[in-house]
């Protein structure tokens, strides 16, 4: 005999999705070719913080400059890991990461790979400046979008070898959010404008454009 509301949890449980049917909804909304760099971060917290929002938002990778060789070269070293699991909420095991000795090596990656990269800053960097909210972030079909040390934020290779600098408007008396906050907010607006890019257009520069544009967000389940 059943106790009552037994029929209903398990209804409930059999109308939530598996993972490997989560996985499989999500995917299209996954923003190709967007990587999130955290250049020599120094706080596990604000690593794991990143990683969560990339997979959260549907950032398809996070490099890591890593000069302390503070993270296994592989990601499924990094994936076992217990304290990139407990920061990054599991998401560690989601997204993929990929870690470099130093900036000049990933850069030289991302350019081989045809990637352009932008950086972020709360300061002016002497290029090119937009704000967060003026900014068009679906130009390039490859986008590499990078994040400073918690102190000493963006390293002038990164800035002299990157199309832009991002900077999230401050209203405050503190100089600079946290990194993992502005991973957040940064992403956040990127992602928003590379979906709704992707979701019009099969290929860059506005080519292949769709019949019907694909949805932009996917449907909120019961929780
Ligand atoms: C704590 S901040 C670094 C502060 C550092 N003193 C500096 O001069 O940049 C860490 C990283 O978060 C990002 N960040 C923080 N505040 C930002 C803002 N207002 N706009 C854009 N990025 C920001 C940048 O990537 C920065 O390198």
């Amino acid at each position: 005999m059943s106790e009552p509301g037994e029929d209903k949890a398990e209804k409930k449980n059999h109308s939530k999705p598996t993972v490997r049917a989560r996985a499989k909804a999500i995917k299209p909304f996954v923003c190709k070719n967007l990587i999130a760099v955290i250049e020599d971060p120094s706080d596990i917290k604000n690593i794991g913080t990143v990683i969560r929002n990339v997979n959260a938002l549907g950032v398809e990778k996070v490099y890591i400059v890593d000069p302390r060789k503070a993270l296994p070269d592989d990601w499924q070293d990094m994936r076992e890991k217990k304290s990139l699991s407990k920061t990054s909420v599991s998401a560690v095991k989601w997204s993929f990461v990929k870690r470099f000795d130093n900036t000049e090596d990933c850069l030289d990656h991302l350019e081989r790979k045809n990637f352009h990269s932008i950086v972020t800053s709360p300061h002016v960097k002497g290029m090119t400046n937009v704000y967060l909210h003026e900014g068009e972030f679906t130009e390039h079909a490859k986008l590499a979008v990078w994040f400073g040390n918690e102190k000493r934020g963006i390293s002038d290779m990164a800035v002299q070898r990157s199309d832009m600098c991002v900077a999230i408007p401050m209203f405050g008396m503190i100089e600079s959010l946290n990194l993992g906050t502005s991973s957040g907010i940064v992403l956040y607006e990127i992602t928003t404008q590379r979906r709704e890019y992707q979701s019009k257009y099969r290929k860059r520069d506005k080519r292949g454009k769709r019949s019907n544009p694909l949805p932009t967000v996917l449907a909120q389940e019961e929780s």
